[in-house]
């Protein structure tokens, strides 16, 4: 299957994908886990996406397109995908038509993950990740970890992201109304669109997930 999940910051997109691309047997390609990456690894891609990211705006088109493309052209993502943060504004909704085309290939569904304001910044502001994995994420009081800071899956520090600042979030929640839910109607034109909603516990969320997909 090919996915795009869609979301407010703090959605709970990266918490849903790690289920559902384990369920679906399908790599979780996140363009934001891809900038951390590379931020934390020093390139020059990482370089240029740090001040945008730490703002709260979108990467350029140019530099996150690219990236994008590459990283769905990995054997891995051969017979599907799981895009979770990417598209994020109409320009690279349709760069990814043409990545498709060009391959014969289409979408199946653009999973979109409903929820409301106050509870999205309540999520961010609690959220902490670990350090040696992005996949392993938690929230103080919703999913704390078994001990304070540190990740029960790998033993790893667990920190706070850079733009979870209560500014940023504000901007982030901005870019998302201006610039990416123009894409649900963008897909909603294809007939690719299924929206759930994301409240209640993650468990739940992720069996409303996969009983819409195998419905689209
Ligand atoms: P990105 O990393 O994609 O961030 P985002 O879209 O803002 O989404 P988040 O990671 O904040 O939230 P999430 O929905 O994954 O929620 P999570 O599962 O962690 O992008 C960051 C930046 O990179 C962008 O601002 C931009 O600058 C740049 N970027 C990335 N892609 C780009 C692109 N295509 N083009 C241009 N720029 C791009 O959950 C949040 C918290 O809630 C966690 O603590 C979790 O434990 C908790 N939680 C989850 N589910 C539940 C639940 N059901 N109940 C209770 N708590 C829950
Ligand atoms: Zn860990």
């Amino acid at each position: 299957m090919r996915i795009v999940l869609v979301g407010p910051p703090g959605a709970g997109k990266g918490t849903q994908a790690a289920f559902l691309a384990k369920n679906l047997d399908i790599p979780h390609i996140s363009t934001g886990d891809l900038f951390r990456a590379n931020i934390s690894q020093g390139t020059e891609l990482g370089l240029k996406a740090k001040a945008f990211m730490d703002a709260g705006d979108l990467v350029p088109d140019e530099v996150t397109i690219g990236m994008a493309k590459d990283r769905m052209e990995q054997p891995d993502a051969a017979n599907g995908f799981l895009l979770d943060g990417f598209p994020r504004n109409v320009a690279q909704a349709e760069a990814l038509d043409v990545v498709l085309k060009a391959e014969d290939m289409q979408l199946d569904a653009v999973l979109d993950l409903e929820v409301p304001e106050d509870e999205v910044v309540k999520r961010i502001a609690g959220r902490r990740i670990c350090r040696n994995d992005s996949a392993h994420v938690f929230h103080v009081t919703y999913t704390p970890p078994k001990s304070e800071g540190v990740c029960d899956v790998c033993g790893g520090e667990l920190y706070q992201r850079d733009d979870d600042s209560e500014a940023t979030v504000r901007r982030r929640l901005e870019v998302y109304h201006t610039q990416t839910e123009p894409i649900i109607d963008y897909y909603r034109a294809q007939n690719l669109v299924v929206t759930i909603s994301a409240l209640g516990k993650v468990d739940e969320v992720t069996g409303r997930a996969m009983a819409a997909l195998k419905k689209s």
